[in-house]
């Protein structure tokens, strides 16, 4: 049974991402990611820096054909389906929002992927027990966590990977001497009702806690801005349909909460990072890479 904070955690992602995949699709990339974008190009396209992304993620988890990959929060579905599509990894995502889980089934029937790829509308919070995989990912999905549950949900997130797997953190944090703004009330008010933003060290310290070594951390703070006002732009461009689907005052809530947060990354009172951790089966590295010229060099094997 759920509790009731499960409940308001599920009806606050309803809140945001039930909006209408049709709105979404108005001005995410064709594969309809809903994170920070990965501009190899700095004056690329959206569309290449979101593929981008998703191989960033790919090769930073060393995904190999057969691995099985646990996508938390997979929005559309995108890095799962990707992750099927050109790693050949077993892929399985859950997310918290009926319309994201029905849309990413359609299109992983629609590319017949049904035999490596599933995406389930289910907490995180909900899965087996014995639920095991080699690789995890969370993109954009601590922002939604709450800071009081940052032990308890790392040290699932340990719990679910076997030995020696690896966890990649993607999320927002917030400056080391950030303050709440009137952007942060109007964001958890009409955007995020369950949005919580907690600064770098103190996810890291998180993280160290729930036993993980932390292998790497990269800061993509401007590909944020970036990716916010190349949304903006596309939103605006096709702003009558936007107004037709969802109304003038979503349509406005969204223009003024994309521009917000461009304006946050910036000046830097946000930031992105990812950050790669490793369940270490004793206190040694493993066999993780000793440089980082695996993750950008095409043509070395993840
Ligand atoms: C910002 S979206 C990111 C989606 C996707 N990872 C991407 O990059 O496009 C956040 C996602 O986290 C999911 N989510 C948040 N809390 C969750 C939970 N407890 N269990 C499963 N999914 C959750 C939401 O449903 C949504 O799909």
């Amino acid at each position: 049974m759920k509790t009731r904070a499960r409940e308001r955690d599920a009806q606050a992602i309803a809140h945001h991402y039930d909006v209408s995949n049709d709105f979404y699709a108005l001005f995410l990339d064709p594969l309809m990611v809903y994170t920070c974008a990965y501009y190899r190009d700095p004056k690329g396209t959206l569309e290449q820096a979101q593929a981008d992304k998703l191989d960033l993620v790919c090769r930073k988890l060393r995904l190999a054909p057969d691995e099985t990959l646990l996508d938390i929060g997979c929005g559309w579905g995108s890095l799962a389906i990707w992750a099927a599509q050109h790693y050949g990894a077993r892929a399985h995502g859950v997310t918290l929002s009926r319309a994201q889980a029905d849309f990413a089934a359609a299109r992983i029937a629609t590319l017949d992927l049904g035999s490596r790829c599933r995406v389930e509308y289910r907490d995180v919070r909900d899965l087996p027990a014995d639920a095991r995989y080699d690789k995890i990912a969370a993109v954009g999905v601590i922002e939604h966590v709450g800071i009081p549950n940052y032990p308890a949900f790392f040290a699932r997130v340990h719990e679910m990977l076997r030995p020696g797997g690896l966890y990649l953190n993607h999320g927002i944090t917030h400056a080391f001497s950030w303050k709440p703004t009137s952007h942060t009330e109007f964001l958890t008010r009409y955007v995020f009702p369950n949005g919580d933003l907690a600064g770098l060290t103190e996810t890291l310290t998180e993280m160290e806690r729930a036993r993980f070594e932390i292998l790497d951390v990269e800061g993509l703070r401007l590909h944020y801005a970036r990716t916010c006002r190349q949304w903006i732009e596309r939103l605006e461009a096709r702003a009558d349909e936007a107004r037709r689907i969802v109304g003038e005052r979503v349509y406005r809530t969204w223009r003024l909460y994309l521009t917000c947060s461009a304006v946050a990354f910036e000046t830097s009172s946000l930031g992105l990072y990812q950050v790669l951790l490793q369940k270490s089966a004793d206190r040694t590295r493993g066999d993780a890479p000793s440089t980082r010229e695996p993750i950008y060099d095409a043509t070395a094997p993840p």
